[in-house]
C-alpha cells in the first residue's frame, strides 16, 4: 500500500507508514541479534517491567564503549533503571508540574509570533528552520536559564546524535563494530557537558529564578545533585525537549497537507487542534522506536527472550496495531481514546509531553491565524533525515499568503 508520503521518497524500512502490517507481536532477528516488539499490548506489557526490561543498555553494549570505566557510562534518565532513576525522575517532575507548564502558554504565544514576524519572505515559510526548530530550543532554554542564542550549537549537537543513515547505529545486533560511533557519541556528551558546566558553577554562586538553579540546589534524599548529574539531566532536557518538538511541529503540519479536508476543518474549529496534535503523534512519531535490554529470562507475546538480550520496542508500529486502533492506516484526529506509545510508558514516560502537546497547539494555532494559505510546494519537497528510527524534515517549505 502507498501513502501519502511515498511521492517524498521515504525510507523504504520506514514499513509502518506503508501499511505493512508485521507477521508477528514479537519477532527474532537472527541477522541483527535483536528482539523487536511490534504488537500494542505486547509494547505495553514491556514498558510496564523496568525490572525485566532494563534502560540500561549498558547491559549489553559495555564490553564496546568502555563499560569498566564509569566516565565512560550513559548516566541519563533514559538510561537509568531504580532506584537511580526513580532519585533523578522525582526531581526533574517537580519542574514539570502541570501549572509550569499551563503558565508557559503566553510566552509560547509571543514567541511564536516573534518567530513569525522575523520571516523575511510574505509568500514562502520554510517550517523547519525559522519556526519548528527555533521554537521548541528557545522555549526550554528560556526554562532552563540558558542563552538561547546557542541554539546552532544545539541542533549540531541533537544532530550529531542521530545517526546520519539508518546504517549507522540501531540495526546492528550488539553494537558490533559500533565503536567509533559510540564513542564519538560519548565524546559529543562530555564536550557538550563541558559548555553546560559554565552555566552550573554561575547558579551555584548565583542562583536565579530558573530550572538549572532549582536542579543546581535540589536536594533528593537529603543530597544535593553533582556537576556532572545537573549537566546530564540538562544535557537530556535540551536535547529530549527540542528535537522530538521540532519534529512534531513538521510532522503535524505534514499529515494536516495530506489531509486537506481535515485541514480545512481543523482551520475553522480549532477545537479541533488537540486531536489533531494526538493523531499526528500517532502517526507520523517523530520517533518510531526505543531501547530496552532483558535482565533476566522473560516471556512476552508466547516468546521466551533470553537475559541480555537487546529489545527493539517500536512505538510506530504499536501505534497502528489493528488489534487497538481501527483503521490505523486513516489519520482520524476524532479518535478518542487514542491510546498511541509515541510518549512511551511507565516510569520513562516522556516528562515533556504536556510541554510538547502544548507547544504543538499554540504554535498550529498560530499559523493558523498568521497564513489563511499554508500549504507544501510541489517542486520544493521537503528533505528527511532518513533513518529507521525516526521520521524528521530537515527543511519543510511551504507556500504561504498572509
Ligand atoms: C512531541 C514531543 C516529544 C516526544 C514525541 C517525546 C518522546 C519521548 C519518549 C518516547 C520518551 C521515553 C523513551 C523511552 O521510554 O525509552 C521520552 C522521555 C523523555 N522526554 Fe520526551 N518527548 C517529547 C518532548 C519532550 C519535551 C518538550 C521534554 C522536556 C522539556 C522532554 C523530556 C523528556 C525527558 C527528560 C525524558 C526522560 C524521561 C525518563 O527517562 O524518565 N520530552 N520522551
Amino acid at each position: 500500500m502507498l501513502t501519502e508520503f511515498d511521492e517524498w521518497g521515504v525510507d523504504e524500512r520506514q514499513y509502518w507508514l506503508r501499511g505493512v502490517e508485521p507477521e508477528k507481536a514479537v519477532a527474532y532477528d537472527a541477522e541483527t541479534r535483536m528482539w523487536h516488539v511490534y504488537g500494542h499490548p505486547e509494547n505495553v506489557q514491556l514498558l510496564s517491567k523496568p525490572k525485566v526490561f532494563s534502560s540500561n543498555l549498558q547491559r549489553v553494549m559495555g564490553a564496546e564503549i568502555g563499560g569498566d570505566n564509569p566516565e565512560e557510562t550513559y548516566d541519563e534518565l533514559l538510561y537509568m533503571d531504580p532506584p537511580d532513576h526513580t532519585r533523578l525522575r522525582k526531581l526533574v517532575s517537580h519542574a514539570f508540574t502541570a501549572k509550569v507548564v499551563a503558565d508557559l502558554e503566553p510566552k509560547i504565544a509571543a514567541l511564536t509570533n516573534e518567530l513569525l514576524d522575523e520571516v523575511k519572505s510574505s509568500d514562502r515559510l520554510e517550517l523547519v528552520g525559522e519556526l519548528a526548530y527555533p521554537l521548541p530550543v528557545t522555549v526550554i532554554c528560556e526554562l532552563l536559564g540558558i542563552p538561547a542564542g546557542d541554539r546552532d550549537l544545539f541542533r549540531k549537537q541533537a544532530e550529531s546524535l542521530m545517526p546520519s543513515t539508518s546504517d549507522d547505529v540501531q540495526l546492528v545486533g550488539r553494537f558490533e563494530g559500533q565503536e567509533e560511533v559510540t564513542k564519538t557519541v560519548i565524546q559529543r556528551h562530555r564536550e557538550f557537558a563541558e559548555y553546560l558546566q559554565q552555566f552550573i558553577d554561575d547558579r551555584r554562586k548565583k542562583p536565579r529564578e530558573d530550572l538549572l538553579s532549582g536542579l543546581v540546589h535540589a536536594e533528593v534524599d537529603g543530597e544535593r545533585l553533582t556537576g556532572k548529574e545537573v549537566a546530564s539531566l540538562v544535557d537530556t532536557l535540551l536535547l529530549a525537549g527540542h528535537l522530538n518538538t521540532t519534529m512534531m511541529l513538521s510532522n503535524t503540519i505534514l499529515c494536516l497537507d495530506a489531509h486537506p479536508e481535515e485541514f480545512r476543518r481543523t482551520r475553522e474549529d480549532r477545537s479541533r487542534l488537540p486531536g489533531v496534535v494526538e493523531e499526528s503523534l500517532r502517526y507520523l512519531p517523530p520517533f518510531s522506536v526505543t531501547s530496552r535490554v532483558t535482565a533476566a529470562e522473560t516471556e512476552l507475546g508466547g516468546e521466551t527472550i533470553p537475559a541480555d538480550q537487546l529489545v527493539m520496542v517500536w512505538m510506530a508500529t504499536a501505534n497502528r496495531d489493528p488489534r487497538v486502533f481501527d483503521a490505523p492506516a486513516e489519520f482520524r484526529p476524532e479518535r478518542h481514546p487514542n491510546p498511541h506509545l509515541t510518549f512511551s510508558r511507565g516510569i520513562h514516560f516522556c516528562v515533556g509531553a504536556g510541554l510538547g502537546r502544548l507547544e504543538g497547539r499554540v504554535a498550529l494555532n498560530t499559523l493558523l491565524d498568521r497564513f489563511p494559505h499554508l500549504a507544501t510546494i510541489p517542486d520544493e519537497p521537503p528533505r528527511f533525515i532518513r533513518t529507521d528510527q525516526m521520521f524528521n524534515a530537515h527543511t519543510l517549505p511551504l507556500a504561504v499568503s498572509t
